[in-house]
């Protein structure tokens, strides 16, 4: 559907969403400001290809193909004419809106303009362009590359046009979109992040362990994770931007966010990426 991407910000979701639009064989420019988190990025990306050519699903040329697709850069001018840029950069509305602004001052008039965004409202990242009709949100789920759902966001001015691409889009690299109404935390946050966070008060209040809490979701849900361990996956400082999103973009104290959670992130204790959480990792 898109044969040349851009993918700005080599983080966890930056790199799963880089890796699958090339394997899927679009060219791919992935950028970051930091040389150090493209190195990382890159070496992620090598780290889940190979995963997938031990089970013999993938051939070892054929992951060698999706990494030749793939360039890095860490300017943001280097973004000329691609039909499509997925932003994955912090969640943070300032950085967002300053490279949505210069997004829409340097790619041509056709460029959709995606973003990755958990929480933060599409319509206000799209007012930072000229082209608010050609703003969306894609946002993907951690493992990018497992994962089958990509949320399709539609901010207030998003067109039809726009919206049929990203959808076509979504499907050719074999992804199952949902859409929804530009809301705060959209559906998958605000559904799943009340859940993460209640687990934190169980934990808090000592209703029960980590172990116990995440194995009564895991058994008596069939969740394939805890939600500890998957708030550990997303990162503690992610939840809380989210569930701080939420909670004043609908002003209800049901979004309230856990002070252990709020503990923990002040802690540096970001989950997996940051070698603790509620588990600790090596
Ligand atoms: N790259 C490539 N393959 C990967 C991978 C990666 N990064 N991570 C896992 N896999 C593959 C494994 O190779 C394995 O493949 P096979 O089954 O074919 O052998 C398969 O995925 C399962 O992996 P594991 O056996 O290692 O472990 P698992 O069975 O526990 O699965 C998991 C791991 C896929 C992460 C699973 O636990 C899971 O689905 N967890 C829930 C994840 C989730 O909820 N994600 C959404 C988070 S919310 C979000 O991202 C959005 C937001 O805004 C916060």
């Amino acid at each position: 559907m898109f044969d040349s991407v851009a993918v700005i910000g080599a983080g966890t979701m930056g790199n799963g969403i880089a890796q699958t639009f090339a394997a899927y064989g679009a060219r791919v420019l992935l950028v970051d400001v930091s040389e150090d988190a493209l190195a990382k990025g890159r070496k992620a990306i090598e780290g889940s290809l190979a995963r997938v050519v031990k089970k013999g699903t993938l051939t070892e040329a054929d992951a060698q193909a999706t990494i030749g697709r793939i360039q890095s850069s860490s300017k943001l001018e280097s973004i000329t004419d691609v039909p499509l840029v997925v932003e994955a950069v912090v969640e943070r509305a300032d950085v967002k809106a300053k490279v949505f602004s210069q997004l829409d001052r340097q790619c041509p008039a056709h460029t959709i303009l995606a973003s990755n965004t958990s929480s933060i409202s599409i319509t206000a990242i799209a007012a930072s362009t000229k082209r608010p009709d050609k703003v969306i949100g894609m946002h993907f789920m951690n493992p990018v590359p497992i994962m089958k759902l990509v949320e399709i966001i539609r901010g207030q001015e998003t067109s039809d046009e726009t919206t049929a691409h990203i959808v076509a889009a979504s499907e050719s690299i074999e992804k199952v979109p949902v859409a929804a109404n530009d809301f705060p935390g959209f559906v998958s946050n605000r559904v799943l992040m009340p859940m993460i966070n209640e687990a934190v008060f169980c934990l808090m209040e000592g209703v029960s362990t980590r172990e116990g809490i995440d194995t009564v979701m895991k058994l008596g849900m069939a969740h394939p994770m805890g939600p500890l361990a998957l708030a550990d996956l997303i990162g503690l400082d992610v939840c809380l931007d989210i569930m701080e999103v939420m909670h004043s973009g609908l002003g209800d104290d049901k979004y309230r966010p856990c002070p252990l959670l709020r503990r923990y992130v002040a802690a540096g204790r970001l989950g997996k990426k940051s070698g603790k959480g509620f588990y600790e990792y090596a």
